[in-house]
């Protein structure tokens, strides 16, 4: 079977790396394009004191550069490895993020790591990863 249109969910943890990897070989293998998509969390409101709209502002505009360079780095891996590449930032929650990019860009694989940034190091399966198992309307593959 062959992959036309690959989506790396990829947010800079050693398991996303590693996905992507096996992303890039299947790609090469496939000929495939390669979509690397971050997903940058709106800022949480965790705590209690009032916190100014720029310093907001400010927090959500870092955390979209960092995404960047991490999209930058991931796609320079992909094209020395002869894939083409195409990244993208998105705002929001991340699987829904992800499920929405895959629909609307016509890919037929998603390829995620089974755990990212945020879960615990005991943790099998983070909820990005298993959401998209559960609701995608693509194929996913969990890189473990
Ligand atoms: N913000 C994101 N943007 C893009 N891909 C992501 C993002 N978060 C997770 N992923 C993808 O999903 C994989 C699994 O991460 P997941 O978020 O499910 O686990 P976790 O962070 O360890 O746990 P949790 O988020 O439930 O605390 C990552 O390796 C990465 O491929
Ligand atoms: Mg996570």
């Amino acid at each position: 079977m062959a992959f036309k249109k690959i989506l790396i969910g990829y947010d800079g943890s050693d398991a996303s790396k590693k996905a992507l990897k096996k992303a890039i070989d299947l790609a090469k293998m496939c000929g495939a394009e390669l979509h690397i998509v971050g997903v940058v969390r709106p800022f949480e409101f965790a705590a209690i004191d009032y916190i100014p709209p720029e310093e907001i502002e400010e927090y959500e505009k870092e955390e979209i550069s960092k995404e960047e360079r991490f999209l930058k780095e991931a796609k320079d891996i992909a094209e020395e490895n002869g894939v083409k590449a195409i990244t993208k930032v998105m705002e929001g929650e991340p699987a829904e993020e992800l499920m929405a990019y895959a629909d609307g860009n016509n890919c037929d694989l998603i390829v995620v790591g089974h755990r990212g940034v945020g879960g615990f190091k005991r943790m099998i399966l983070g909820t990005t990863a298993g959401n998209l198992v559960k609701y995608a309307n693509q194929s996913v593959l969990v890189v473990k």
